[in-house]
């Protein structure tokens, strides 16, 4: 795989797959480590003279403009991070709307497409769309590997037009990754949480392989829970997948990989009311009530398995983490890694964006080893899946 780091770049038309998906609240940015992430390869590009062109999605707007999910908002943040004269915006994937802007750029500045996603073409991977934003470029970087598991025209439909190369992001998490997947210590432990179980069936098969001991907390817990028959009141639960639950303990079973749901559990009768809040065994759930953490109980025996094991990785909050006091429980996970995984030489992975939400909030990050900024691709890539971002960069014939 060609990579920013084997080649000069220089004087050139850089077209950049970022992934500018960042959390954000009432207009504001909540967490930032997406643009953080890209730096190395944008400053790198600035500093040989480029004209960069950032290529990005934000939220899923289905092939259409809608105000809610337009990027311009984003140019003053990077405006503030990049060492630029000029962040540059174009609404516009068409050919001569970018000759035109590339014409009005000074080299070393940086312009920002609109969201790729109000196009649909994007999703659809069409090869028109893509070879004609193609056109006017030099050379295409992917510096986003959250997004590199999407079979999307800017992931893999670009590579086909353009000599590309993997962005320092890009790399920094494949090697992390692959680091912790391949040298495995044992005793592990992988900590899933989350809402649904739907979205993590793959991995959860997959890491009753490798890991020793699995611990399932957050909405996803209750899917476990309704499935052994204990009444889960009113709580989020995927109830046709009762049987996949089931089958998931079972393969555990047959691997000695020991799956640990919660014991204990803190409900109230819906997430904004602190008035009826309840800690009880998950024998007792109220009929009327809904599980939005993990108990006391719970996050000791979690705080035990984390303190004997050598390897930990953790992906999905333990429960309603935004919403206090449920982020109880995810936070001590990222205190218990935080004060105790260097001294005892444990090493950490965790990925997600709620899980960085939850690790930053317990200001817990210098505790782990790595954090991914991706979630779905950092799960595939977890899975034993190559993301197809990846395999369209290695396939790439261009010099
Ligand atoms: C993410 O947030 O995981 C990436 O930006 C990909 O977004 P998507 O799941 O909407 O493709």
């Amino acid at each position: 795989m060609k990579t920013i780091n084997n080649y000069v770049v220089k004087g050139k038309n850089v077209l950049v797959r970022v992934d500018l998906n960042v959390p954000v609240l009432n207009g504001i940015i909540t967490e930032k480590s997406r643009i953080d992430t890209i730096k190395p390869t944008i400053e790198k590009l600035l500093n040989q003279k480029n004209k960069i062109f950032l290529l990005s999605h934000f939220g899923r707007p289905e092939g259409q403009f809608s105000k809610e999910y337009s990027l311009e908002f984003i140019c003053s943040t990077l405006q503030e991070e990049f060492e630029t004269n000029r962040i540059h915006f174009l609404e516009s994937f068409n050919d001569s709307d970018i000759k035109n802007k590339i014409h009005k750029m000074d080299f070393g500045e940086i312009c920002l497409f609109e969201n790729i996603r109000f196009h649909p073409g994007e999703e659809s991977n069409d090869s028109n769309f893509i070879q004609e934003i193609c056109k006017s470029f030099d050379v295409f970087v992917n510096d986003a590997f959250s997004a590199s598991h999407r079979n999307h025209a800017s992931i893999v439909g670009a590579p086909q037009y353009l000599p590309s190369l993997a962005g320092e992001s890009l790399l920094e998490e494949i090697k992390n990754i692959d680091s912790f997947v391949n040298e495995p210590k044992k005793p592990n432990v992988a900590i899933i949480g989350g809402s649904k179980i739907s979205t993590k069936i793959d991995l959860l098969h997959n890491l009753t392989e490798f890991f020793d001991t699995i611990v399932i907390g957050g909405a996803m817990a209750n899917t476990f829970l309704n499935a052994q028959n204990i009444d889960i009141g009113n709580s989020l639960c995927e109830k046709d997948l009762s049987t996949t639950a089931l089958s998931i303990m079972e393969k555990a079973d047959n691997l000695n990989c020991k799956i640990v749901l919660p014991l204990d559990v803190v409900c109230a009768d819906n997430i904004n009311d602190q008035s009826s809040i309840r800690r009880c065994d998950i024998k007792n759930i109220l009929p009327n009530q809904m599980v939005l953490d993990v108990g006391n109980k719970t996050s000791k025996i979690i705080a035990e398995i984390i303190l004997r094991a050598r390897m930990v990785l953790w992906n999905g909050p333990l429960g309603a983490f935004e919403y206090k006091p449920f982020e109880q429980s995810s936070v001590e996970v990222a205190n218990v890694i935080k004060n105790n995984a260097k001294i005892l030489n444990i090493t950490t992975l965790a990925g997600g964006g709620d899980t960085i939400s939850a690790i930053k909030m317990a200001k817990a990050e210098e505790g782990f080893s790595y954090i991914s900024k991706a979630g779905g691709a950092f799960l595939e890539w977890l899975e034993g899946k190559e993301s197809p971002g990846v395999t369209a960069l290695k396939e790439n014939t261009y010099n």
